[in-house]
Formats: structure tokens, sequence, C-alpha cells
């Protein structure tokens, strides 16, 4: 893992929403790759399913694929919205050094439920948990390297948006919908608006009886 020195403590405070990026990166394309590599080898899977994947996209492969998104995205804008995600595409993912496409493969989930059939029923939502964590890895990983993330979901909007997605990366046809696009390079300056997306505020956590993290000693 290409995980920098920093306490595991301090990478999951470091981890936000960074919405200006650049197209630079601390990590060269190969260090990139173990780095999603590992998210996808270590997370934990219901049954050991192994049922996440993930694509890197760098470069001009990276401009061009949110072009692409763009254009299929588009018609779901209403006309007042268009320069709005038009800064959106421009500055805050196609900007980015890259991008991180994460998956879940249709086809090892007919295999998981053909094998587990006592789970079928909840196998639908084990595999978006286990993605969920390979997200956050990645995501996390990234930070602790220094680099800005956002997440997004535009393969998910419409079936055109998906079929954009997945023709650009020309994935396997059990690799249907394109569940999270994590956008990433190095923030354009901590400072700038949207870096972190906003101040925090927390709801209460360990706070009695009415916090969002009971205790039971
Ligand atoms: C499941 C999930 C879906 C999200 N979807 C989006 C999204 O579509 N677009 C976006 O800009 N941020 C998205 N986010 C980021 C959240 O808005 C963000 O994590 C949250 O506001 C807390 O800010 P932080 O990431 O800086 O800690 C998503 C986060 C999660 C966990």
């Amino acid at each position: 893992m290409t995980i920098t020195n920093m306490s595991f403590r301090d990478a999951i405070e470091a981890r936000r929403s960074y919405y200006n990026i650049t197209d630079e990166s601390t990590l060269s394309n190969e260090q990139l790759e173990e780095l999603v590599a590992d998210a996808i080898k270590y997370t934990p899977s219901s049954f050991n399913s192994q049922t996440s994947r993930a694509v890197l996209v760098t470069g001009e492969k990276n401009k061009a694929l949110w072009n692409a998104v763009w254009e299929a995205h588009k018609p779901n804008l209403k006309v007042e919205e268009l320069p709005v995600y038009e800064d959106k595409f421009k500055n805050s993912y196609a900007a980015g050094y890259g991008t991180i496409v994460f998956y879940e493969d249709q086809d090892a989930i007919d295999s998981f439920v053909k094998n587990f059939p006592i789970v079928q029923w909840t196998i639908k939502d084990w595999v978006q948990n286990s993605n969920g964590m390979a997200q956050y890895i990645a995501w996390t990983a990234l930070a602790a390297n220094g680099m800005g993330a956002n997440l997004q979901h535009y393969g998910q909007y419409s079936p055109v948006n998906a079929d954009a997605i997945n023709k650009h990366l020309d994935v396997p046809s059990g690799w249907k919908v394109p569940i999270a696009m994590l956008a990433f390079g190095v923030p354009s300056d901590i400072n700038a608006p949207g870096n972190p997306a906003y101040a925090k505020t927390f709801e209460p956590l360990v706070d009695g009886e009415t916090g969002r993290v009971l205790v039971r000693h």
C-alpha cells in the first residue's frame, strides 16, 4: 500500500470532499494502480464473494471520460442548471488527474446468489455495502497521500449515462452500473472555495441517550 505514514486516525479525518482539483498527482501511475488494487483486494466482502470492481482512468482518457459523461448527462438538466453543472464537470471532475470508477460485477453476483441461495435477498445490499467500503478505502488512501477527491454518481442517473461510461471504459458486459466515480488530483489550493467542501458540522456523538453513539460499558 502506498499510504504515507499518516496514522489511520489522521487519514480518516483528512479525507474530505475536494471540488477544486488539478491534473497533478503525488503518486506515479504505478503507485495509483497499487492503491486501487489494494482497495479492491483488502475490502471485505460477504462470504468473501469479491464482486467489486474498479477502473483507474488518468490523463487524456480521464478528460475524455468526463466529456462523454457531460454529453450524456446534459439532457437530464434544466436550462438554468447547465452553467452550474458545466462548471462542476470542468473544474471539479475533468480538471483532475484521474478518476476511479467503481462497479459490481453482475456475473459474479449471479454466481454468488447461485452458491448461497439462502441469503439471496440480502446479497443486493451486501454488495453495495462492500462496494462503499472499497470506495472509502481508495478515497482515504488518496487523502493520506495528499490528494483531494470527490465522489460522483452520474452513472446511476440514467442508462444512457451508464452506457456512455461503460463504452468509454470498455468494461466487461457484467460490469453494468458505474456505481460511483471518485475524481481526484492535487487540490488547486487548500483554501479555494470547495476545498474542503465546507466547514463541516457534526451531530452530537457520545451524548447520553441522544447522541449518534450509545455506550454500554
Ligand atoms: C454514499 C455517498 C454518496 C455521495 N454522493 C455524492 C455526489 O453524488 N456528489 C457529491 O459531490 N458528493 C457526494 N458525496 C459526498 C458527500 O456530500 C460528503 O462526503 C459529505 O457532505 C461530507 O463531506 P466530506 O466528504 O468533506 O467529509 C457522497 C457521499 C457518500 C458517502
